[in-house]
């Protein structure tokens, strides 16, 4: 129940491995478009796998709630979980995560269910949903049916959701009963050394806490980046130095840049937050780390501020528009924020490209071109390639890390910017850490790296 990048990928993988799978969702186009064989998000190798088990027969789609619970013994609630505006608060940190549609599911599970069922959670939801999950299927269940509710956070990444999926960390199976750990553990009999069994509390706790962790580490490298500027220190330097040690490890999430973006960090700390803001404890550390990350972009603009100095008479170039790279998802993208701020202030013309994430960019500037009373878009040039989008313009800004940004020679950049004007400035502003600071400097650029003066 949900088809958006959990409900659809989850569910590709699991006929993958061979079992019947529905797929539903109340979007109707986007259920008549995976019905024609077409994909509505991009996530690689995705389309491949819903293409092979469409084909086979194992993979369906359908708009009814009621098809889809009569035709399942194990049912996966993926819908979302967006963070609710309290406008009210009086701290605007406060938010929770808005479970209509959880509800919405728990009351279509009660009302069509034929047979004894699991339902399982995979929506990142707050500690003690599964109790109300299971209480509204008791409310409103007519007729005296087993069931039991299970938590099974996820934990796929956009952009890597197949290949998270098909080689997970760990499969968190969470709940107070016995009975539905014989089925679970069957379902994921692929990776039977990587499974945790938990009461349903921990299980759904342990994916907020993954989430606030890891965001709370990427807030702490992005004022040790602020710190580096100051001190002439590298943060990439010094997050090599923290990786290598064996309690930190290489995986950890120590790239410092303009902050965090996505459907899931942002909301999920905001919930976080919220639920021990509930429970009456302190949980500052958690506001801290929401208060970074959104001064992460301002701090980054005031760079640009005090390099170029005049906005209205420069051209602007952004790299990378999705809120990471290979994904076409552009919720809360810092690469946004970014581009709204340079038109706010007064830049005459920016030049943006993404390989995916053109046309939901486009249709996110213009929802909050409405909201804000400002026409981004009119300022706003969609680019078809890299070469197009650094070509005769003034200040670049690298708001993503994808492999065609990685291949920019920074000679041939500064030709390109130029347009071949031997004493035409050129700044580079980079949100990630893609260049080799000395190399840019020596190209002639005037550079920025978050974090990285490149002064040694
Ligand atoms: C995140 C988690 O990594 C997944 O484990 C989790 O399942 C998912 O949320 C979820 O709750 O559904 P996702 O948001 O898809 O996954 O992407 P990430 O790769 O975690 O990146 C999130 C944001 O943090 C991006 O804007 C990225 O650029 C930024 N980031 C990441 C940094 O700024 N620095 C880092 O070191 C790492």
């Amino acid at each position: 129940m949900g088809s958006g990048y959990v409900g659809l990928v989850t569910g590709a993988i699991f006929s993958e491995w061979g079992h019947e799978v529905i797929c539903a969702d109340v979007n109707e186009s986007k259920i008549e478009k995976l019905k024609q064989g077409e994909v509505p998000i991009f996530e690689p190798g995705l389309k491949e796998l819903i293409d092979r088990n469409r084909a086979s027969g194992r993979l369906r789609f359908t708009t009814s709630n009621q098809e889809a619970v009569e035709h399942a013994d194990i049912i996966f609630i993926c819908v979302g979980t967006p963070a609710e505006e309290r406008v009210k608060s009086h701290d605007q940190y406060l938010k929770r995560a808005n479970l209509t549609y959880v509800g919405k599911v728990a009351r279509d599970i009660a009302m069509y269910m034929n047979g004894p069922k699991i339902i399982v959670d995979k929506s990142t939801v707050p500690v003690r949903t599964g109790e109300h999950v299971e209480k509204t299927i008791r409310r409103y269940l007519s007729r005296d049916i087993d069931f039991w509710v299970v938590s099974n956070p996820e934990f796929l990444r956009e952009g890597q959701a197949v290949k998270d999926c098909l080689d997970p960390d760990r499969i968190v199976i969470g709940c107070n009963q016995e009975q539905p750990f014989k089925a679970m553990r069957e379902l994921y009999s692929r990776f039977p050394e990587r499974i945790i069994e938990t009461n349903i509390w921990s299980a759904e706790l342990g994916k907020l806490a993954a989430n606030g962790f890891l965001a709370l580490s990427i807030s702490y490298a992005n004022i040790l980046a602020r710190l580096c500027d100051k001190t002439g220190a590298d943060v990439t330097e010094v997050a090599k130095i923290m990786k290598a040690d064996r309690r930190i490890g290489p995986k950890a999430f120590l790239n410092a840049g303009i902050g965090y973006g996505g459907s899931c960090f942002p909301k999920d700390v905001a919930a976080l937050y919220n639920i021990f803001t509930e429970e009456g404890l302190d949980a500052q550390l958690l506001k801290e780390v929401m208060l970074v990350n959104d001064t992460q972009v301002e701090y980054f603009i005031q760079k640009i501020r005090e390099e170029v100095w005049t906005i209205g008479d420069k051209t602007f170039s952004v790299l990378g528009l999705a809120f990471k790279d290979d994904t076409d998802d552009v919720r809360e993208s810092r690469a946004l924020e970014v581009i709204k701020e340079l038109c706010r202030m007064g830049a005459p013309k920016v030049k943006v490209y993404d390989k995916y994430a053109s046309n939901t960019a486009r249709e996110e500037l213009e929802r909050m071109g409405r909201k804000d009373g400002v026409d981004y878009n009119g300022l706003v040039i969609y680019c078809d390639n890299v070469n197009e989008a650094c070509s005769d313009t003034d200040v670049l800004i690298v708001a993503g890390e994808a492999n065609e940004f990685k291949e920019i020679k920074p000679k041939y950049l500064r030709q390109k910017m130029t347009n071949g004007v031997v004493n035409r400035p050129s700044w580079v502003f980079e949100g990630r850490h893609i260049f080799d600071p000395k190399e840019m400097i020596k190209e002639g650029f005037v550079y920025y790296s978050v974090g990285r003066k490149g002064e040694n």
